[in-house]
């Protein structure tokens, strides 16, 4: 049986910086209020014209990755993008990556598990590095949020915290005989699916209904999220699985040496590291300047750690998730 180790990885963010006042002149809200509640100043949305979306976003993200791993588009075999915000309904944004960045016909595979999304992705390009079916599969996490938000008040709740952006990671057979990836652990429970959720445009939408009644009356199409619900699941959950990835590994909270938290909100990044007892030095977050970009949080903050040489060989670091589903899932990396 094979490992596989992250050998590259790359982020990319919009240029456009929106900050709490600027939508507090949409809505009622205000700066305290988010930064209190959710740790975010700032999130970077697309701007009309500038060229951006889920898939060229992951495009830019991915070429930073490559390069990293020494690579090129020819030599990836597999790639598995993340995303809840593709381009299009169908197809989906694996193939527009793989159309963008001249690579061969290659598998592409969608992910569907919003905040989860990276963590999942990870999970299944391991398994087809495990078993020797592939060498390089690129890993990506996308999202484009900021065109689907509700910006009047009634949407506050949502559209104040997310933010677009992608992260991308090449994941390699391991060769070197040391670390990689030691195991992922991943999870569901869709009795709370509605909790957070954005029903339509869907198959339980489908054109005709669209067409034939008032959307703003009749029809989802703005996501929702019964916010307290999903924080007292989460901070349950992130623990929980976290835990569940160190004891398969017989390794325990203090051998953490950097986790990196899926950012929903720094309250509950907060809560999570002081429950699991991990120093600042031992936790990142960059929520602060990006909002929560759902699969894309990971591998950006990822990133950005390890540019900030926050992670060393043989470091144990941590990836943990949890969101819409709910689904939530934790990898655990030997450096
Ligand atoms: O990434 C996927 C997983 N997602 C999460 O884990 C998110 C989990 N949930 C949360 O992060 C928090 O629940 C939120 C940040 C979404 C909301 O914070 P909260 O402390 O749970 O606030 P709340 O929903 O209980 O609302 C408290 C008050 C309400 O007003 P009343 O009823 O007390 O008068 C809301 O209407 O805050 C109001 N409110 C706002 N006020 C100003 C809600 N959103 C806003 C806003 N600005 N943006």
């Amino acid at each position: 049986m094979y490992t596989s180790r992250i050998s590259g990885l790359g982020s990319y963010v919009p240029e456009n910086i929106v900050t709490n006042d600027d939508l507090s002149k949409l809505m009622d809200t205000n700066d305290e209020w988010i930064q209190e509640r959710t740790g975010i100043k700032e999130r970077r949305h697309i701007k009309k014209g500038d060229g951006n979306t889920t898939s060229v976003m992951a495009v830019k993200a991915s070429e930073i990755a490559l390069e990293r791993a020494g690579l090129t588009p020819k030599d990836i075999e597999m790639i598995v993008f993340a995303t809840l915000s593709p381009d299009m309904y169908f197809p989906g944004g694996g193939v527009e990556v793989q159309e963008m960045m001249g690579m061969d016909t290659v598998p592409a595979l969608d992910v569907r598990n919003q905040c989860s999304g990276f963590v999942y992705a990870i999970s299944v390009a391991d398994q087809f590095i495990k078993t020797g079916m592939y060498k390089n599969i690129l890993v990506i996490g996308s999202e484009h949020h900021s065109g689907g938000l509700d910006y009047t008040t009634r949407g506050r709740n949502v559209s104040v915290i997310f933010g677009d952006g992608a992260g991308a990671a090449v994941l390699t057979r391991n060769e070197t005989g040391r670390g990689g990836i030691l195991s992922t652990h991943l999870h569901s429970e869709g009795k709370h699916k509605d909790e957070l959720a954005l029903p339509g445009p869907s198959t339980s939408y489908w054109v005709p209904e669209i067409i034939e009644k008032n959307p703003q009356e009749n029809i989802p199409y703005y996501p929702y999220m019964n916010g307290q619900f999903v924080f007292k699941h989460a901070i349950v959950r992130f623990s929980e699985v976290i835990k569940e990835g160190l004891q398969a590994n017989n390794l325990t909270t203090s051998d953490i040496d950097m986790l990196i938290p899926h950012q929903a909100n720094l309250r509950i990044s907060q809560f999570i590291q002081r429950k699991l007892k991990l120093g600042d030095e031992n936790v990142y977050n960059n929520i602060q300047r990006y909002g929560n970009t759902t699969a894309a949080s990971i591998p950006i903050a990822l990133t950005e750690a390890w540019e900030e040489g926050k992670i060393k060989e043989g470091d144990l670091v941590v990836l943990a998730a949890f969101g819409s589903g709910f689904t939530w899932g934790s990898a655990m990396i030997r450096w």
